[in-house]
Parts: C-alpha cells; structure tokens; sequence
C-alpha cells in the first residue's frame, strides 16, 4: 500500500486538491491518505475544507496577521518536517505554486521522498510576475518526480527546462472541482436556495453584475490604488451595473479596497464567499474582472468573459481562445476595456463563450490511475 501526504494551504490549492483527495480515497486497499494543512491561510482554507468535507490528519496552524514570505517559509519547512517524520509517505503530492506548495516538494525532497506536482509547468516568464509564484512552481519543476500538466504548453515549459521524464498531460483538477461544486449545489435544494436568497439582496435576475476579485502581491500600493480607482469610475459611469467584489482577507488588499471603494451604491464590498456561492454568482454575473488564477481557468467553461488585472499571466490558454484579455493594471486600461464590454455587444459576444481549454473534468482519475501503476 502506498502512503500519499496531500500537503497544502490555501483556498485555492485545497479547492484543486479536493476531487483529487476523494478519488484517491476511493482505493483504500491501494492507498492510505493523510492531509496536512499548512493553514497559510486559516478562515478561507476551513471554508474549502468544510464545504468539501476533507478533515485534515496534520494542522500546522500557521497563518498570522499579515504574514511575510519568509514567515510562511520558514514555519512551514519547520512543521512539515515533524509531519513527514511521524508518517513517512512514499509520495508526497503538491499543487501549484504557493510558499506552502514550495516548502512542501523542498521538505520531502530533504527526506528524500517522490514529490508528485499538480498543474506543473506553467509559466508567465517573468520571474517578478506572479510573484513569488513564478519562482517557486519552477523550484517545485525541477524538484518534483511526477510532473501533472495541465496543457500541452505546461508540458512544452517543462521540456524546455530540460523536465522530459515523468510528465503527463492531464488537464486541469480546477474543472474536477467546478463540476463536482456545481453538482453538489445543483442536488442540494436547501443549498441552492440559500445562495440565490444570498444574491437576491444585491440583485435581480433583470440586472448585469461585475464579479471582482484581486489579491496579487506584485499589485500591492500603486496597482491596487489603480485597479480600485478604476471600479469607482465604472461604478460612477454604470449605475444600473452591481459590481460584487469578495475582498480578500489580505490587509494589503482590504486597505485600498475599502478606503477607495465603500459607501458607493452599487458596489458590493463583501467578504470572502464560500466556494458553491462564487461559483453560482460567478455563472450568473455579467463579466468577470480578476487577478485570481483559479478564476482564470474556471471562466471560460462559464462561458464569461474575463478582463486578468496582470501584466503578464501564465494561463495563456483562456487568452487564446479569447475567453480572457490581459487587461493590466492601468486605471484607462481597465476603464476602457470595460466600456467595450458593456456597450459593444459583438466584443461581448466574441468572448462569451464556453470553452474548456484547462480540463474536461476527468483529471484527477487520470492522476490516480498514474500514480497506482
Ligand atoms: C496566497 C499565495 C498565493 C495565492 C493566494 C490565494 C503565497 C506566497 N501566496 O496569497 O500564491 O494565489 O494565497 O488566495 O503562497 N488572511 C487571513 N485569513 C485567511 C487568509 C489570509 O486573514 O484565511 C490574511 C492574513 O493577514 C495573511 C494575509 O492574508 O497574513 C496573506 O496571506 P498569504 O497566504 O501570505 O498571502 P495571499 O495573498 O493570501
Ligand atoms: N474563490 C472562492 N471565493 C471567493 C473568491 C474565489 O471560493 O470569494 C475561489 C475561486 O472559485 C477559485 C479560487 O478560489 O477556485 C481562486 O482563489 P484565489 O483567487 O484566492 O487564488 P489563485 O487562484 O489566484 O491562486
């Protein structure tokens, strides 16, 4: 029996883990499984873990009030070490490209332990931009055994950084866990009817939302300032639009946000949502405006036009099949673009459309298949 350790610790890597975990789960004469949560992040990690029903073995409890990188590191590989130690896995599996996904392939790598990479390979090129994600999915690359691409281009990134071995393209987790989250609301009445009673107070099914999420650390101060002051004018422009913006809990985001933002009528300045509540509003709303990765590849099989508040991004997939535009940081920019998108239905219409560019659902059976043999 092979012992898998699923090490993670934000929202968006347990949202990806997810299906991944129960599909695993469901070979229990195959594997034995254990969960350990960094717990980077604390309330909006608990919010993916209760609503997928995944009770983490290992808590390591980290998260603190605006927290540095070189925190989250070093507390982590400190942690991770005692984990590894007490159940020593035969493979340990990463997702992604945070400080914990990092510190999690670093730490088996020092025990010398097979470190299986989900959503190898992307890359935007810009080691400043994500940042520090971009760095650290390549130290993951090169440290990794099993390389999970989710695209044929993540598979040519790695292969031009010599990773030839071990690499399969499977698609995107993201889908597994779009499908199994929009599944779950869809069978559950009481559910769905909480989360259309949620939206109801903010709006109607006759009118157009703007769903908004930002966190990036490489748009801290003058990009946030921008992209906020952006929201006003449209807001100020576009008074029949509601603009619905889950704040992410990072200070260094709320500050601008709320001091730029509040008290403007139709803007909806809310907290994080949980999982099945984003992804209902974000197949109900208008358009999407976003720095999120996670969003980024979810979209598209939406059928929702997304304007990416980036530079550069390392999906480029959603960009070709003209789901999504990189629209920058630039207040003019981000105006500009929006205005297009409301009043140029032909643009609207070009990038409304449903496409899968990043899974078909299917991924984490694949990974386990691979993984079993
Ligand atoms: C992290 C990841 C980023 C990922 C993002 C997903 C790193 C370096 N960054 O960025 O790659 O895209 O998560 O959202 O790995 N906070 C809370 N409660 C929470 C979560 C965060 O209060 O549940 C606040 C805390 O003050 C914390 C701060 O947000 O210190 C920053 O959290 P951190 O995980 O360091 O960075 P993110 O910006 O969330
Ligand atoms: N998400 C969520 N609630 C929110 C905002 C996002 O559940 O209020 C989900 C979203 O559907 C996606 C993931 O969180 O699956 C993306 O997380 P985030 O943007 O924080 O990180 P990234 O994907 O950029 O690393």
């Amino acid at each position: 029996m092979k012992k898998i350790l699923f090490i993670f610790g934000t929202r968006p890597e347990a949202i990806k883990l997810a299906p991944l975990y129960w599909e695993f789960k469901k070979y229990p004469n195959d594997f034995l499984v254990k969960v350990c949560v960094t717990a980077q992040h604390r309330h909006m990690l608990d919010q993916v873990l209760n609503f997928f029903g995944i009770k983490p073995d290992y808590d390591l409890d980290l998260m603190r009030e605006n927290q540095s990188l070189f925190d989250i590191t070093s507390y982590s590989l400190k942690g991770l070490e005692k984990v590894i130690n007490e159940f020593s896995p035969h493979i340990v599996l990463v997702q992604g490209d945070t400080t914990t996904a990092f510190t999690g392939a670093l730490a088996a790598f020092y025990k010398k332990i097979k470190v299986a990479h989900i959503e190898a390979g992307l890359r935007s090129g810009d080691k400043y931009s994500p940042y520090p994600e971009e760095i650290n999915r390549i130290l993951i690359g090169h440290i990794a055994d099993y390389h999970f691409a989710p695209t044929e281009r993540a598979k040519l990134n790695l292969y031009n950084e010599g990773i030839k071995d071990n690499v399969w393209v499977v698609g995107n987790t993201v889908i597994d866990a779009l499908f199994l989250g929009l599944k779950i609301v869809e069978e559950n009445r009481d559910l769905k009817n909480k989360i259309e009673s949620y939206f109801n107070y903010f709006f109607d099914a006759s009118e157009k939302v703007i769903l908004v999420t930002g966190h990036r650390r490489e748009s801290f101060g003058e990009g946030f300032e921008n992209i906020c002051n952006a929201l006003k004018e449209i807001a100020e422009l576009y008074h029949d639009m509601k603009i619905i913006y889950p704040v992410h809990l990072n200070p260094n985001v709320r500050e601008p946000v709320q001091r730029i933002l509040n008290g403007l009528k139709n803007v909806f300045l809310i907290e994080p949502l949980e999982y099945p509540y984003l992804i209902w509003l974000m197949s109900k709303c208008y358009m999407i405006l976003t720095d999120s990765g996670g969003i980024q590849e979810e979209a598209p099989s939406l059928g929702k036009p997304v304007l990416v508040m980036r530079d550069v991004t390392e999906r480029i997939e959603g960009i070709e099949a003209e789901t999504a535009k990189l629209v920058g940081t630039k207040k003019e920019n981000i105006l500009k673009e929006v205005c297009t998108l409301i009043e140029n239905h032909k643009e609207y219409q070009k990038m409304a459309k449903a496409v899968n560019p990043y899974g078909d659902g299917q991924t984490s059976k694949r990974i386990v298949e691979i993984i079993k043999t």
